[in-house]
């Protein structure tokens, strides 16, 4: 097995107030790992870290073995919540281009050759009918689809997704979280998506990491998502429940009643009749 992504002894704070602490683990290549947690638990931070983007306090990123740097061509990386201005002139085929401008020593490709990734990242991602079309005005799941496509043009090993399914309905839901699989077993890149919802994972993801109380659980998501994992992992009791093969995780029913707390964390206490 070679590792795309090795990281030991990840530590996090911003000021004095640490983020989460010691977290290591490793993603194949090939491999499709969903990010869970509450608001707050430190996603984000993690695929910035991931990224190079963020230097932690203490521990060590490996992409491929070597240590990792920031604007590496090896890293595709989607940010959460990209705003796009209605009116900014660029097209589809403009936003993807953008994905091979950005490498810090980056040679500028030939014009025929950076038609050519241009054109294959679009339709990789079944958007070349929007390679024409402004971003601004494109729906949400379109975006999204560019956006995987400008993080993929440079080819590289690794794609790190922040919420790229916020705000898509089911059906562009699906259509995104299998063009992410395709990438990840065919492309054999290691992805890490980042999610609230673990539903439109279950079948999907090789692996989820879940981060919650400044630690991390790894693993199959029938390993991961279950009552004494997450319990042990928040430090209070969490339940999750499977029915109509979905899963909702809970705050323990200390009443009798469930505290439903989103379909994947248990952050936003609703009560349940
Ligand atoms: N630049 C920053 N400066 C100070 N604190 C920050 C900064 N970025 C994030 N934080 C804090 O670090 C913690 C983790 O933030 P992060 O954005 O990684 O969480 P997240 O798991 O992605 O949450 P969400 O689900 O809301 O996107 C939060 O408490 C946040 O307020
Ligand atoms: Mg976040």
């Amino acid at each position: 097995m070679n590792p795309a992504i090795v990281f030991r002894d990840l530590t996090v704070s911003y000021g004095h107030r640490p983020v989460f602490a010691n977290l290591t683990g490793q993603i194949q290549a090939g491999s499709f790992v969903g990010v869970l947690g509450p608001n707050g638990a430190g996603k984000s931070t993690l695929l910035k870290v991931l990224a190079g983007l963020i230097r932690p306090a203490a521990g060590s990123v490996e992409i491929d073995g070597r240590p990792v740097k920031r604007r590496a061509e090896s890293i595709g990386y989607v940010p959460q919540a990209v705003q796009m201005d209605e009116d900014v002139p660029l097209t589809g085929r403009d936003l993807v281009g953008l994905g091979l401008d950005g490498h810090r020593l980056g040679f500028p490709l030939p014009t025929r050759r950076r038609r050519e990734a241009i054109e294959a990242a679009l339709a990789e991602v079944n958007a070349l009918h929007l390679a024409d079309r402004r971003i601004g005005r494109l729906s949400g799941g379109e975006r999204q689809r560019l956006l995987i496509a400008q993080a993929i043009v440079s080819r590289p090993r690794v794609l790190l997704l922040d919420e790229p399914l916020n705000n898509l309905d089911l059906a562009s839901t699906q259509q995104v979280v299998e063009l992410v699989k395709r990438l990840a077993h065919e492309g054999e890149m290691a992805v890490l998506l980042v999610a609230h919802d673990v539903n439109p994972l279950i079948g999907r993801a090789d692996e989820i990491l879940y981060l919650a109380n400044g630690r991390m659980a790894m693993g199959p998501i029938d390993e991961v998502l279950r009552s004494e994992v997450l319990s042990d992992l928040y430090g209070y009791p969490v339940e999750v429940l499977r029915a109509a093969g979905r899963i909702i995780v809970a705050a323990g029913a200390m009443d009798g009643h469930a505290h439903a707390v989103s379909a994947a964390s248990p952050e936003a206490s609703v009560m349940l009749p």
